[in-house]
């Protein structure tokens, strides 16, 4: 907005922006390095039960039956919802990579959510949900499969309520189909590039986020964008980032000062955390956080309408004189 439209917007905050999620500028695994910090902030246990899912959803679903066994395991819900005959039958994923897209899904939003009291934004979820993730799936019996695990681990971010009666792999409860299609016409961020990862070391490796992109476009973005951060300091003004390092989206995000008026503000928190409404549970550095926020913010708008008046009085002399100098030569 405030790049685009100087005239309607003063000054920005911009919460969590990745504007500089683009090849080139960061590395494409960023993104993922981070959702997989979060995890292994957790326990080691954890991030590695994880990462050996992937193989292991892979393996059950090339067995004969292997579909509707992970159907039934992840409780997906039947594919005919009113045939009342069929109970015990689950909808069966087209592949197995459905699953995983899913849980995929599910630890990015956990990642961007990992906030330290219990919020309904994107799901209703406890406080700290990677930490309760994490000790479901640690906790288990020792004789607990790795996907019971993850059923379990899961369980917390898509039924936390407990009401959930079986899995729509189809449903996309965030809206994030708005999310893709505006990320395709105006942030062709390069999370993409990932494909041509083959050496997959972190917990996100198989699950690669698929923008729909096409190539051409993608490559006149990226041109495009280049120059991205050099042009911000030429052009832009009057734009607080503010990062929170627990969210995958800080990676290609403004995390340094660009200019005098460009200024990063980066602390420990999940996604726009010091966007959400003040609560008792507020580290002292979010408080610190906003003050500061609001201490530029409050700067801007004086400045801006300390200006307005300046303009206000210039044009008042400006009449005055016309009167004082003109009217008596033509009386
Ligand atoms: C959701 O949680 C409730 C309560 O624990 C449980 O009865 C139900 O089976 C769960 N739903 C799924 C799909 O796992």
């Amino acid at each position: 907005m405030r790049l685009k439209y100087p005239h309607i917007a003063i000054g920005a905050l911009a919460a969590l922006a990745p504007v500089l999620q683009f090849e080139d500028l960061v590395p494409a695994e960023t993104y993922y390095d981070i959702v997989s910090n979060d995890f292994k902030c957790e326990t080691m246990s954890c991030f590695n039960t994880i990462k050996d899912s992937w193989d292991a959803i892979t393996y059950e679903g090339q067995k004969n039956d292997g579909l509707q066994l992970l159907s039934k395991m992840f409780r997906l819900c039947r594919w005919f919802i009113d045939s009342d005959s069929i109970k015990d039958e689950f909808r069966e994923p087209e592949k197995a990579e459905d699953l995983s897209d899913w849980l995929e899904s599910a630890y990015n939003f956990l990642a961007m959510t990992d906030y330290p009291y219990p919020t309904d934004f994107v799901m209703p979820l406890p406080g700290n949900p990677i930490n309760e993730v994490c000790i479901k799936i640690d906790s288990c019996s020792d004789r607990t499969s790795i996907l019971e695990r993850i059923f379990e681990g899961i369980s917390v971010y898509y039924n936390y309520t407990g009401a959930v009666d079986c899995f729509d792999l189809d449903d996309d409860p965030h809206g994030t189909d708005g999310w893709i299609w505006q990320g395709n016409i105006m942030l062709v961020a390069s999370l993409s590039a990932l494909i041509d990862v083959s050496e997959r070391v972190n917990v996100f490796g198989p699950c690669l986020v698929r923008t729909g992109y096409q190539e051409p476009l993608l490559d006149a973005y990226i041109t495009a964008h280049d120059d991205f951060k050099s042009a911000l300091k030429l052009f832009g003004s009057k734009i607080i980032f503010s990062n929170g390092l627990l969210d995958p989206c800080s990676g290609g995000s403004v995390l340094e000062d660009v200019s005098e008026t460009i200024v990063a503000l980066t602390e420990n928190g999940a996604h726009h955390l010091d966007l959400r409404a003040a609560t008792a549970e507020d580290p002292d550095w979010l408080l610190q956080q906003r003050a500061t926020e609001i201490k530029l913010i409050e700067g801007w708008l004086n400045n801006y309408y300390q200006a307005k008046k300046g303009n206000f009085w210039r044009i008042k002399v400006m009449i005055f004189g016309y009167f004082l100098v003109y009217m008596p030569l033509s009386l």
